[in-house]
């Protein structure tokens, strides 16, 4: 996750000032015939920021920036970049670049030829065309590649190319919809940080659409969940993964086990939630809305828990049976049973070399569960 500006508590980052906010996207929905792709949606994104749109398969995600970038125009609602409304300006009239899921490259034409594309239509003298191919070449470091075509060099290299045939045009905004999609794995995770690296030195606000989580909690200053059309949640990465604020957020994002639950009182800051499927009663920490009786569902990540042979001392704890143990050599990750059949997930580190292994327990072995009541993740639905 980026380093950002300091933000508020869960929930309440401060509305930026109007001067900090480049997009304002105001209640847009997006329909198709009787389906509705996009569904009331208000998004602030800000000037010079990596905004991630993290969501499944057929959520919405390409159609809001198909939206931005207007190739479609909003059912309803309204998109308004510096302040301005984007109703009926087309495309090309908008200082935004969309790059597509494939960069489409041109195959016949060199690196530097498919970066200079892009300023066709500028007008701009033939030594500036050339000035600044020359100065996107060396912000993507092609410059050695520059009489190459497409299919002489890397992935990796071919997503840069399209990034530099992107930001030639010096556009405010830069919509990239899964802009890492056709990479392997290792090299996905090297061109991220290329792409931040990019990003921080033209300081152009990038809107980067991922299916894939870690990819946005690693590029994105700020996230939007969205699901069905929806945005779920707006925050940054840590805001997102530990204060989801629905079900939804919280199992899409990371690892968790849900339990279902009921408050049975409020002490101050503190909070009791009756968990039949843990068979005890857990302290969780207070928060503005919950008072006895309300039904709740209690979310644990499975680094939030500990795992001892021996009872701990803490203010939840719980007993289980080991079901299944993953071992991943730096650490393990467990599925205990607990009494009442309820399957929980817990990280461990194995910090210890013990035996064949570090791991703190073995398959069958009765272990006991702990966590801080700050650990438990409190959703009111
Ligand atoms: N032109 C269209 N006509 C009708 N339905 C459409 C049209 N474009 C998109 N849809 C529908 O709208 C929904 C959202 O599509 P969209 O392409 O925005 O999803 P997405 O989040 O980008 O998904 P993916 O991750 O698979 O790319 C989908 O159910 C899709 O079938
Ligand atoms: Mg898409």
């Amino acid at each position: 996750m980026r380093a950002t500006a300091a933000e508020g508590p869960a929930g309440t980052a401060a509305t930026p000032a109007p001067a900090d906010v480049l997009v304002r996207i105001e209640d847009v929905t997006k329909r198709f015939g009787s389906f509705t792709a996009v569904s009331g949606v208000s998004l602030d994104i800000r000037r010079g920021e990596i905004f991630g749109l993290l969501g499944g398969s057929g959520c919405g995600k390409t159609t809001l920036l198909r939206m931005l970038a207007g190739f479609e125009e909003p059912s309803a609602g309204r998109i308004l970049l510096d302040g301005q409304d984007m109703a009926g300006v087309p495309p090309y009239a908008r200082p935004i670049h969309m790059m597509f899921q494939s960069y489409a490259l041109f195959p016949h034409m060199t690196v530097e030829r498919n970066i200079g594309y892009g300023l066709k239509h500028e007008r701009m003298t033939e030594a500036q065309r050339r000035d600044r191919v020359r100065e996107m070449l060396d912000l993507v470091q092609l410059a050695p590649f520059a009489g190459r075509k497409p299919h002489q060099i890397s992935g990796g290299q071919r997503q840069r190319v399209a990034l530099a045939r992107a930001l030639a045009r010096q556009p405010k905004l830069l919509l990239l919809d899964e802009p890492l999609a056709a990479l392997d794995k290792k090299l996905r995770e090297a061109t991220q940080f290329e792409l931040m690296n990019i990003q921080a030195r033209t300081g152009v606000t990038f809107v980067v659409v991922t299916h894939d989580q870690d990819e946005a909690m690693t590029l994105s200053d700020r996230i939007a969940v969205m699901d069905k059309g929806r945005v779920m949640q707006v925050g940054s990465p840590t805001e997102i993964y530990e204060y989801p604020t629905s079900r939804f957020t919280a199992g899409f994002i990371g690892m968790a086990t849900f339990f279902e639950g009921r408050v049975q009182g409020v002490d101050g800051p503190s909070l009791r939630i009756d968990l039949p499927e843990t068979g005890t009663v857990i302290e969780a920490r207070a928060a503005a809305g919950l008072a006895a009786g309300q039904a709740v569902t209690v979310a644990l990540r499975p680094e939030k828990i500990a795992i001892s042979r021996d009872r701990p001392a803490a203010a939840n704890a719980v007993e289980g049976t080991v079901q299944d143990l993953g071992y991943f050599g730096k650490d393990s990750l467990y599925r205990i049973r607990l009494a009442t059949g309820k399957l929980v997930l817990v990280h461990a580190v194995n910090a210890r070399r013990t035996g064949a292994d570090g791991r703190v327990a073995d398959w069958e072995d009765r272990v006991w569960l702990s966590f801080d009541p700050e650990a438990a993740i409190v959703l009111a639905e």
